[in-house]
């Protein structure tokens, strides 16, 4: 066995400096190497007391420590769940050790402190935060479908009280600099310097050497009641009503077992407190949810920003100035952006106004975050001075990047290249921002197809993580990794797509919808099927989505479509819902932006209520289906477009499937994505396999699975590929 990771080093005042340093990997987890060494570095502390008057705590990493060990977790199975149950109970009392050695101990948090990390800083008696750049406070547990198992949830509760601890910092499971992480109650102090972090550490243990935790004085009440004060009491049932609520009923079981652990553990002692948050762990833990969270928002996440699509053997590539073509909703969005990102941008429209209507949309956002304190004037004017507004093309005077944002015509899209081409450096990328226009096709239209790449953003840009980048047939590899550079750089998640009509998200989402609108025409209820999205987890219900996305747009896809595949002399395929999407758009009902659409609108624009008319004109609510079925008839629709964007070369990862699908378009994020509600499907591959089949006979072919699928599921692989 090779050195302790937990390196010792005692000054002359007695006080020992703990530096965590796992010599086997980049960051310091909580695996099995952890808990030996904290075992054998507590037994020398308790064996050494006498000499010893305080304990610092730190890392000689750049994070602190990164938490739990995910890659054990995603592998557990319920059959593990007393194996995790010991395993965290082993954990606990070793951290209970170091919080009742008897002499003060204190976290010099020298940078991340997330999960794990910050449950074992919050068993020292006191926490003094770096105020590092880029650095994390947090348990973002529920965000990977999770629980602090480590002390966390007991900890917070008896650190902030129930109600702020569980609203506040478990269930929000929000990551945050050291200075907010202070304002939050989680961290005592925030200091500048890794020096002033040391010597402030060490001066807090010589000012306190009788330091115990708040809930081992006598007399400690939990801040703020618990179950069994009155005052409180009377607000509890509210507690899973509007967590319910909140979750729209979406089969998110981690929420709700925070909560129960919250709420049971204030009502015992500590040690019976962590018994209580241990079982909930083990069963969140050994779920299938949790193992789906974990793969899509760690792992996939953290491949795709580190450019796993990345082509290798290309420096890395920073934009300098970029020209955005079009300051409608889009080009608006996409010139903030780029601008909080440090570049120059050119916001070219037909007119001086509308350019300067472009640049006033990243004023109104600025001003909201310097009144709502989370930006200053200063930095505000900085970005705003960074956007120039123009109707010359000239402005754009050695443009490393565009980034078109016209309306969608193929015609003027060309036209607007070749104005601007002239004026541009020699090897400026060249994006379009189009959503549905093959950008094979409009790359022929310019005369450096290489440099062209599709850069699809999300509306609202300002708040939608996603970039899908496109490569187009000629798309060069050079320009597809400066393109990845470009998205990283203006703090945005790229997925890396093949040219298709509709790419990856716009064709995968129109699936869910068109499914929707069947229904009605086969007697659902409209109300139920809403229903049964948001209870499936999508954070907008289908017929609402539809309304908001207007109803031409599927209608205009379906016909480019259509045209597509009879000139390469293939049979078109209609979908059941084409006839109630063309009479919706025959009755003047195109969506909200019409005022009418598969909802009533009142006069500001205020969605009321779902269009009664929608029984008489479709049969809708006639009779039901099956609530599973619906729910299930979205969810499948989706993963099936998905494997056919396999099959056809468009998607070429798991995770671009995985991000794409929950960041873009919304599917819902306790499946970790599309390609892993496949995997993770009851039954795993071949049960999803099965049920495709049950739901083609039921519904139509087009639920039957792909031979690809079929094939993998008889081989007995995952879509994974494991
Ligand atoms: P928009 O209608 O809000 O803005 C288009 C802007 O382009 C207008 O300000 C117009 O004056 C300007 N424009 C027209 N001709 C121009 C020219 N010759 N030179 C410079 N500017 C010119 O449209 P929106 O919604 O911003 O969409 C723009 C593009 O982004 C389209 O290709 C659309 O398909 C795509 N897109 C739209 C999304 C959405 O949610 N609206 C999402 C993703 C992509």
């Amino acid at each position: 066995m090779s050195e302790n990771m937990f390196r010792w080093e005692a000054d002359g005042d007695g006080i020992v400096t703990l530096t965590m340093d796992d010599p086997d990997a980049s960051a310091n987890t909580m695996n099995q190497r952890f808990g030996e060494d904290l075992a054998s570095t507590l037994d020398r502390l308790e064996r050494e007391k006498d000499s010893i008057t305080g304990v610092v705590l730190t890392s000689a990493k750049k994070t602190f420590f990164a938490g739990g060990n995910l890659d054990d977790l995603v592998k557990y199975t319920k059959a593990d769940a007393q194996k995790v149950f010991d395993q965290t109970q082993g954990i606990k009392a070793l951290l209970r050790r170091l919080e009742t050695l008897g002499r003060p101990v204190v976290s010099a948090i020298n940078g991340a402190a997330l999960g794990g990390g910050l449950e074992i800083a919050l068993a020292t008696h006191h926490r003094i935060a770096l105020d590092a750049k880029g650095s994390k406070i947090g348990l973002p547990e529920v965000t990977l479908g999770l629980l602090p198992g480590g002390g966390g949830v007991v900890r917070v509760v008896r650190l902030l009280g129930l109600a702020d601890g569980l609203m506040n910092v478990l269930l929000q499971g929000q990551q945050r600099a050291p200075k907010a992480a202070l304002e939050a109650g989680l961290v005592h102090e925030v200091v500048d310097s890794p020096d002033e972090l040391i010597s402030r550490a060490k001066q807090w243990v010589k000012d306190n050497p009788e330091a115990v935790q708040p809930w081992d004085e006598k007399g400690y009440k939990i801040p703020g009641g618990t179950p069994s004060t009155p005052k409180f009491a009377a607000n509890l049932p509210a507690f899973p009503a509007n967590l319910r609520k909140q979750l729209k009923n979406a089969p998110m079981p981690a929420p709700y077992l925070i909560m129960d652990a919250a709420v049971e553990g204030s009502q015992v002692d500590i040690d019976n407190a962590g018994k209580i948050e241990s079982r909930y762990f083990a069963e969140l833990a050994c779920g299938q949810v949790s193992t789906n969270m974990t793969r899509a928002f760690f792992f996939d996440l953290q491949a795709i920003n580190k450019g796993a699509s990345r082509p290798e053997g290309y420096e890395k590539h920073t934009a300098r100035k970029v020209v955005v073509l079009g300051a409608g909703m889009m080009g608006a969005g996409i010139a903030y952006s780029c601008a909080m990102a440090g570049l120059e941008v050119v916001l070219k429209d037909v007119s001086q106004e509308n350019a300067d209507k472009g640049k006033a949309y990243s004023q109104k956002i600025l001003e909201k975050a310097v009144s709502r304190g989370k930006s200053t004037q200063e930095k505000a004017d900085e970005v705003l001075a960074r956007i120039t507004p123009t109707a010359d093309a000239s402005a754009a005077q050695g443009a490393d990047l565009v980034i078109e944002a016209v309306f969608e015509s193929p015609d003027l899209k060309k036209q607007v290249f070749a104005e601007i081409l002239p004026h541009l450096a020699p090897d400026a990328v060249l994006g379009s921002n189009t959503s549905t226009l093959p950008i094979t096709g409009l790359a022929e239209g310019v005369d450096r197809p290489e440099d062209f790449v599709g850069l699809h953003f999300f509306s609202p840009v300002d708040k939608m993580p996603l970039l899908e980048i496109i490569k187009g047939e000629k798309t060069s590899d050079a320009t597809l990794a400066k393109a990845i550079d470009i998205a990283l750089q203006i703090k945005k998640t790229p997925i890396v797509v093949s040219d298709s009509r509709g790419f990856f998200t716009s064709r995968v989402i129109g699936t869910f919808i068109n499914e929707a609108v069947a229904m009605l025409g086969e007697g659902a209820a409209p109300s139920s099927i809403e229903q049964a999205g948001s209870q499936a987890g999508y954070p907008a219900p289908p017929l609402q989505l539809m309304d908001e996305l207007t109803l031409t747009l599927p209608q205009h896809i379906r016909e480019e479509t259509r045209k597509g595949v009879e000139a390469a002399g293939g049979t078109w395929v209609g979908h059941p819902s084409d006839a109630i999407v063309d009479r919706m758009v025959e009755l003047g009902r195109k969506g909200r932006s019409s005022g009418a659409g598969f909802y009533e609108y009142d006069e500001s624009g205020k969605r009321t209520r779902l269009w009664p008319g929608l029984s008489e004109e479709f049969g809708a609510a006639q009779g039901d289906l099956p609530f599973e079925d619906m729910q299930e008839r979205m969810l499948f629709a989706e993963a099936l477009e998905t494997v056919k964007c396999f099959d056809e070369g468009v998607l070429h990862t798991i995770a671009d499937a995985n991000i794409g699908s929950i960041m873009g378009i919304g599917f819902p994020a306790w499946t970790g994505g599309v390609a892993q509600y496949i995997d993770g499907y009851p039954g795993g591959l071949p049960g999803f396999v099965e049920r495709a089949r049950i739901l083609a006979k039921a519904y139509g072919d087009r639920f039957a699975p792909p031979a690809s699928l079929v094939d993998k599921a008889e081989k007995g692989q995952s879509l994974r590929g494991e």
